[in-house]
Order: C-alpha cells, then structure tokens, then sequence
C-alpha cells in the first residue's frame, strides 16, 4: 500500500507560511490531510484550496489536544506549529515569554505526539512523525535564548520518541531550518545589519522557502525514509556544517 494511503496525516500550523506549504505537498503526493490551526479563516481557505480537512485546536490547552484527537484515526502527524517568542540575551529575557514559547514549541508539540501516537498504535499500521525544529537547536544563535531552548527539548522528544514508538513501527524524525521569511521571522531576520553576517557565512548564501522545508518533511513520511528514525536534518544551506 502506498505510503499516503495508510491514514490520514495531521499538519499542525497549517495555517501558517510551512504549515501550509507542506499540507499542499502532501495532498499533491496522494494524503488524506487534516489541517490544524487556531485562524479558522487561513484553514478554510487552505481546505477550499487543497480539500484538506481541518481541525482547530489550541497548542497550549492539553484539553483542547485531547478533545479534538480522541479516537481520530491518524496514521502521520506533522508537528509545525510554533511561537517565535522574543529576540533576547539571557540577561535581558522575559521569563513568560521563555514560558510560552516551550509551552507551544515542546509541550504542545509533545501532547499531540502523546494523543496522536494512541491511535497510531491502536490502528497497528506503524506511521511517521515530523518535528518541525530549526538550526536554533543545533548551535547557539544570538538572541535565541527561549526559542533555541525550546527546539533543543523538541529536538529531544524526537529522540526519545523514536526510541519508544519505534516497536510500534512508528518513525519519529525531525527537519531543522534555517530561516524562511515568514512573519514569524522577518521582523528580525530581515534587517541588514542581521541578515547580512548571517548569510556570509551560510555556504549558500540565501533564506530558505517554504517548499524548501516542505519537501524534505513531505520525504521523511514517505516509504522512502522507511529506515530513517530519530534524525535531526538540518535544512539550512550549510549553516550548522561550517
Ligand atoms: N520561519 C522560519 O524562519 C522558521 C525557521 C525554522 C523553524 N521554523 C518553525 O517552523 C514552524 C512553522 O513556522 P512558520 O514560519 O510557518 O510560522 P507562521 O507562519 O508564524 O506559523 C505559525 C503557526 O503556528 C500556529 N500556532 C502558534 N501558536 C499556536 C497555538 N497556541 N495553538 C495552535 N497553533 C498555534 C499558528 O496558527 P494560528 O496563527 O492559526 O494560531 C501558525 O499556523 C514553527 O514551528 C517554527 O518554529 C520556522
């Protein structure tokens, strides 16, 4: 049976720039996708767009993860639902934001990862987690503070959760961008006094784009990456190898 056809695959952040990006490209490889968000508006539009369905619900409120996953039949989940948080120096950071930003980045990334995984292993069809991460895990990048702690910790659930749903033939990997000029990113990334030292030294020299990201997460669910579990892959044109 083709990869896409086992069941369905829940995209959180779908209403959002790779969210959205990857729930196309996913439904463009023959998936049955459910697209989750808080915008109702950004998901219908991508659900008259794609034929995706959608699914609501608040990465914050474990009652909300529980009430909209129980007993839905899920063979794939992409966790990419994200909070940027803060540009700030350990010295200068807002310890509610710090809060807020693992509460949506790891702990809502987890509580799907829990909920999903039960009907993943009560369907007995094996399945594959992404994790959307960034290179904000993988090395210490100024200003990033809260935000690359909180990738560190989902870098770790990753880990943790391939390790155990891997008897169930559940793959658990995780994609590691670099930026993508998204509004969560521009702000601050498109400044030249910021963007212009940062992409010196990446070898490519340039952002990423949506597709960029969607396409490696749209691979590490397929049969392709059938013997891949518990990767960090960076997608950041060389930044994290030099
Ligand atoms: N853009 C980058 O440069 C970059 C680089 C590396 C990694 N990433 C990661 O990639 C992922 C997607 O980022 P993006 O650039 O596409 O950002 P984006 O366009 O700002 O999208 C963020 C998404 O997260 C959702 N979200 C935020 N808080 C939520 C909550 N409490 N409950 C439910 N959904 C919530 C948003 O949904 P609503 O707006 O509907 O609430 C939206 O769909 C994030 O995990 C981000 O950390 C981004």
């Amino acid at each position: 049976m083709a990869t896409f056809a086992k069941g369905p695959i829940l995209v959180t952040g779908a209403s959002g720039g790779i969210g959205a990006a990857t729930v196309r490209q996913l439904v463009t490889a023959g998936a049955t996708v459910i697209a989750n968000g808080r915008n109702t508006d950004a998901l219908e539009a991508l659900a008259a767009e794609t034929g995706c369905t959608i699914l609501p619900f608040d990465l914050e409120s474990e009652d909300s993860i529980r009430e909209a996953l129980d007993g839905l039949d899920l063979w794939g989940v992409v966790n990419c639902g994200g909070f940027g948080g803060e540009i700030a120096t350990p010295m200068e950071t807002d310890i509610d934001i710090f809060d807020k930003v693992i509460s949506v980045n790891a702990r809502g990334a987890l509580l799907v990862t829990k909920y999903a995984s039960r009907s993943m292993i009560r369907l007995g069809n094996g399945g594959a987690i992404v994790n959307v991460s960034s290179q904000a895990s993988l090395v210490g990048l100024r200003g990033h503070i809260s935000y690359g702690s909180s990738k560190a910790a989902l870098d770790n659930i990753t880990r943790v959760s391939a390790l155990e749903l891997g008897e169930y033939g559940i793959r658990v990997n995780s994609v590691n961008p670099t930026v993508v000029m998204t509004p969560m990113s521009a702000w601050h990334w498109d400044r030249p006094e910021v963007r212009d030292p940062f992409l010196n030294t990446m070898p490519l020299h340039r952002w990423a784009t949506e597709d960029e990201i969607a396409a490696p997460i749209v691979f590490l669910l397929s049969e392709g990456a059938s013997m891949i579990s518990g990767v960090a892959l960076p997608i950041d044109g060389g930044f994290t190898a030099v």
